[in-house]
Order: structure tokens, then C-alpha cells, then sequence
């Protein structure tokens, strides 16, 4: 089974899926959007945790098609009405099986950066797409985030020394902060042609829809983040920074990397 490090039985998924969903949603309609999907495409949708880009993808393909959405804890979206030509599915994407020459479309947003065995599962990913397919792996690079403006120079190191404390803990569960900017090359490494690549980021101030992503991620690993080290009156202060309109910081890039695979 997997180990995902944020388990979405815990009360700050929904802030979680909030925040990605405000962000990136419009990135990754756009990149989706660019392999031409349309009525009757048959899709996968892998990890599909809120569930937006499923239902998305679901109105996009129509009646005639078909998108099966699917999560190692899918009870999130078991907990809402999906549309009917949405098939939901409880899959471990690392160990459970795949059809092959099976999708028009598949696509993944910040799963495999969790997956220890990531490397493993994209040639699988190809043999599950039809021959002239896409495969759409949407990732962030967690190694490149900016503070922009701080009411102090110990804020910086303050928010600095937390989201290092994170990544800790994301890297000891087997995630890769960095898949990011690896993605692509793997990819392609697994035969995939036409690659095209975008990356997304904008600055996320306090208080903003964003930046409440780094507060569900901390405040659901609290534990592990004291444990490690960190203090209860540095994560106070942290969240406070969270709330401060002084503060901002780069989002994590979202790297879109789209590829076909060869036609038959
Ligand atoms: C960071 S969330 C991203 C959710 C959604 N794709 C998005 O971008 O808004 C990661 C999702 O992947 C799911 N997940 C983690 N490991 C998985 C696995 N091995 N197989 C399938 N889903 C997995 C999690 O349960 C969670 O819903």
C-alpha cells in the first residue's frame, strides 16, 4: 500500500484541495486543453483527490465519453455526486493493475511527486494509453520557492527553516520534492514523442487562497514537524506569517509536461 505523507482522511484536506484547485486549475485545463480532448476521448484520471479536473474532463468528453477517476483514498470524492459518465475507483497507481491501449487520455497532478515508485509506473502509464495517446504529468519542483517580501529577515529564515522541515518529512514518506524538474526527461526516457512543457507560479501573499496550502500541510503534519525539531511557538509564528499581507512567497512551479505515444 501507499504511504502518502498527507492522508486524506485528516480534517485539512479540504483546505488542501481548496488551495490547489484556486491556483492551478486554470494551468492545467489549459494543458489538457492543448491535447485536443473532446467528445468520446476515454480518460484516467490518477489521484484525483478533489476532484475538479475529473468532473472538468467529464464535461469536456460529454456523453459519448467516458473518464475513470481514481485514488488510493478516494473517499473525498465518494463523499460528493460525481457525473455519470464518471467511473470513481479505489486504485493504488503503484501497485494495482492497469488495462493496456486503453486511453485517449491520462493524466496526474501532483501524485507521482509522492510515489516512491514513480519511475516504475510511467512505462505502465504508456502501455495504458492508446497508440497516438497523451500522457499529461503535472508536478511541482518544490526546490525552487522565493520569499518576495517579509516583515523581517528572521521571517524569511522562520518560513525557510519550516518548509525544510517539511520536504523532511515529504522526502522520509518517498516523496520527491525535485520530481519537478525531472519529470520531463522521464517522460520522454519512456518513449513518449511530442513532449511540450509549460511551468506555471505566481506570488502568494498572506491570507491568500494559495498560501493556505502551506498551512493545511503543516498544521496536518504538526506532529511530525515537532518531532523533527521544529518548536510550537516557531509553528505558531509561521502561521501567523501565513496571515501577514507583508508576507509573500513564490508557489511551489507547476510543471505541465505533455507527451504522445507513438502511434500504432
Ligand atoms: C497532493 S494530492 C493532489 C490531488 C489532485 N490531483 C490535485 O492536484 O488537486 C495527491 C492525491 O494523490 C493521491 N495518491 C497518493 N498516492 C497515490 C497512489 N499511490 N495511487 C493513487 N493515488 C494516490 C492522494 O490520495 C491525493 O488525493
Amino acid at each position: 500500500m501507499s504511504h502518502y505523507v498527507f492522508d486524506n482522511s485528516a480534517e485539512e484536506t479540504g483546505s488542501r484541495f481548496n488551495a490547489l484547485e484556486a491556483t492551478y486549475d486554470p494551468a492545467s485545463r489549459a494543458a489538457l486543453a492543448r491535447t485536443g480532448v473532446g467528445a468520446g476521448w476515454t480518460c484516467l484520471e490518477i489521484g484525483g483527490g478533489g476532484g475538479s479536473l475529473g468532473r472538468w474532463l467529464a464535461e469536456t468528453v460529454g456523453p459519448t465519453g467516458q473518464v475513470s477517476v481514481t485514488d488510493v483514498e478516494p473517499q473525498w470524492m465518494d463523499s460528493r455526486e460525481q457525473p455519470e459518465n464518471v467511473q470513481l475507483l479505489q486504485h493504488d497507481i503503484a501497485h494495482d493493475s492497469l488495462p493496456e491501449r486503453e486511453f485517449d487520455l491520462i493524466h496526474a497532478r501532483l501524485v507521482l511527486v509522492h510515489v516512491p515508485e514513480r519511475r516504475q509506473v510511467l512505462p505502465r502509464l504508456v502501455q495504458a494509453l492508446r497508440p497516438g495517446g497523451w500522457l499529461v504529468l503535472e508536478e511541482f519542483d518544490c526546490g525552487w520557492i522565493p520569499v518576495l517580501t517579509a516583515p523581517s529577515s528572521a521571517a524569511t529564515d522562520l518560513f525557510t527553516r519550516v518548509h525544510a522541515g517539511l520536504m523532511r518529512l515529504m522526502e522520509s514518506a518517498g516523496g520527491d520534492p525535485l520530481w519537478g524538474r525531472k519529470v520531463v526527461q522521464a517522460m520522454a526516457d519512456a518513449g513518449l514523442e511530442q513532449m511540450s512543457t509549460t511551468v506555471f507560479a505566481q506570488a502568494w501573499s498572506g491570507q491568500s487562497a494559495g498560501i493556505d496550502l502551506h498551512r493545511a500541510n503543516t498544521e496536518q503534519l504538526r506532529d511530525e514537524l515537532l518531532a523533527g525539531g521544529l518548536s510550537e511557538q516557531e509553528l505558531c509564528a509561521f502561521w501567523d506569517l501565513l496571515q501577514n499581507p507583508a508576507f509573500a512567497v513564490t508557489s511551489y512551479p507547476l510543471l505541465s509536461a505533455a507527451g504522445k505515444r507513438a502511434a500504432a
